[in-house]
């Protein structure tokens, strides 16, 4: 059985958003499953990986793209302390510039040349499956959404697996434009790429049991919940795991002080660091609600913004790292100017900073309006930093609400159910209230950094779906 795997984004190298660590981190846990896995990805400029650790596998292969004969050189390598081969296509017309995504919000908005980057990426991947007789292309979200159509009018013999990260993003395009580059004879006047790949790809997965269901639905099937619907017996849930050798408090080496949940006190250090870093002292009584996202409106940042001014008078430090929209990263620029005790803004990616967040935070805070699997509350649990978040998609199956029975003191997080900003206010007021409590506030980051967020379990999952699919 052998699988290629290819996707948009693949930590460390080319790094957006949790998608990529899903591709940076999965293969692996598969390869120690001998499963027989390789990664394709674009040979971006942000992808630095030295010379010496690059074979050159193929030079100019040729496909028919955009009307004409273009070409590709194939490069090998691995990921970073593994033997999962990562394969990237090298195209510097179509991987140009400096980052991942044309767009800069990755926002799939309709540019012709975020659409020629990926069906050539898609173009090219199913030529190297021909190329190494692989099995199974696992595809990710829209980028690689029309391999499935594209195998199925050739009629080649690769099975495919669609895993959706997120249905926000569709990746919607004008039919002459992608029909131009693909020689395809699409009607009407746009194509949806995440569309065709559910109704084509032979297996469809989305990253948690909670969000396969809701996406059903037409509150948060984002229109699709039809075609969807068509497919359920061909569609499951798999939640995401971490890659517990970049995210773990007792090995990070971005941390002030490593800790496990057997010497919990150590995180204080981190906590103390963290503020002098950001409010240039430290108070380790206050606490501290820590954000590392995407500021997308997916992820509830109306919600915050709309009680921001209430939540910054009660005692807390706000501490916020990440980029995306642009009413946002403005929203928070101006909050620091006005309390620059209580609040600190990171507009940007900044790997280091969010190892110190979800080390030295108390509480990590995602009000997201949808959610398909989310690794900030895994990780952040992880870290014995207690999330406070809505119950929905994959923080349903990953954050259990505190409960105390019979002085046993049970769940691991603060969760919300309706998306308002009252039930948020409340929550947080609630974690701020247990926070006060010191001994049942320890049990619950205990309880969080013992949970299980290896690879495990899923990558069993993923592999026994393979199966199936080639049965
Ligand atoms: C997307 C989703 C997020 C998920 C990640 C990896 O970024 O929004 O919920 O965790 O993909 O699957």
């Amino acid at each position: 059985m052998k699988i290629l795997l290819v996707g948009s984004e693949c930590a460390p190298v080319a790094k957006v958003g949790g998608l990529a660590d899903v591709v940076g981190s999965l293969p692996k846990a598969l390869k120690s499953l001998r499963v027989d896995v390789s990664v394709i990805l674009p040979f971006y400029k942000v992808v630095k990986i030295k010379k010496s650790k690059l074979r050159l596998v193929k030079r100019r292969i040729p496909v028919f793209f955009n009307q004409k004969e273009e070409s590709f050189n194939l490069w090998k390598t691995f990921l970073p302390k593994s033997r999962v081969p990562l394969l990237l296509v090298e195209n510097n017309k179509y991987f140009f510039g400096k980052g991942v995504y044309v767009e800069s919000d990755a926002s799939s908005g309709g540019s012709e040349k975020e659409a020629a980057r990926f069906l050539f990426l898609s173009t090219a991947s199913i030529e190297i499956a021909k190329m190494m007789k692989a099995d199974i292309l696992h595809c990710q979200d829209w980028h690689t959404a029309l391999i499935p159509y594209l195998i199925k009018k050739e009629s080649y013999k690769i099975k495919t697996l669609l895993t959706i990260h997120n249905l926000g993003y569709q990746g919607i395009y004008k039919s002459k434009a992608v029909n131009k580059l693909l020689g395809t004879r699409f009607p009407g006047k746009q194509v949806n790429c995440l569309k065709l790949g559910i109704l084509t790809a032979d297996f469809i997965n989305t990253v948690s049991p909670s969000y396969a269901k809701e996406i059903l639905t037409r509150k948060y099937g984002a229109g699709l919940q039809k075609y969807l619907k068509r497919r359920k017996k061909h569609l499951i849930g798999i939640v995401n795991g971490l890659d517990l050798e970049v995210f773990n408090p007792k090995t990070d080496p971005f941390l002030k002080k490593r800790y496990s949940w057997k010497n919990i006190k150590d995180k204080s250090y981190n906590k103390i660091y963290l503020q002098k870093k950001c409010f240039k002292k430290a108070n380790l009584k206050i606490p501290i609600l820590g954000i590392v996202s995407r500021l997308a409106d997916q992820k509830g940042f109306d919600l915050i913004k709309g009680i921001f001014r209430y939540l910054i008078k009660e005692e807390l430090q706000f501490i916020l790292l990440g980029k995306g929209s642009k009413k946002y990263e403005k929203f928070f620029q101006q909050s620091v100017k006005r309390f620059p005790e209580k609040c600190c803004v990171k507009i940007g990616f900044d790997e280091k900073l969010a190892h110190q967040i979800y080390g030295g935070a108390d509480m990590f805070l995602m009000p997201s309006f949808f959610e398909p699997c989310g690794l900030g509350q895994q990780i952040a649990m992880k870290y014995g930093t207690v999330p406070v978040a809505r119950a929905v998609g994959g923080i349903k199956n990953t954050v259990f609400p505190v409960k105390i029975k019979r002085n046993r003191i049970k769940g691991n997080g603060f969760l919300f159910n309706r998306y308002s900003q009252k039930d948020l206010f409340e929550s947080i007021k609630k974690a701020l209230g247990f926070y006060e409590k010191k001994d049942i506030w320890k049990q619950i980051q205990i309880n969080g950094m013992k949970q299980d967020f290896s690879w495990k379990k899923s990558a069993k999952k993923y592999k026994s779906l393979y199966k199936k699919i080639l049965d």
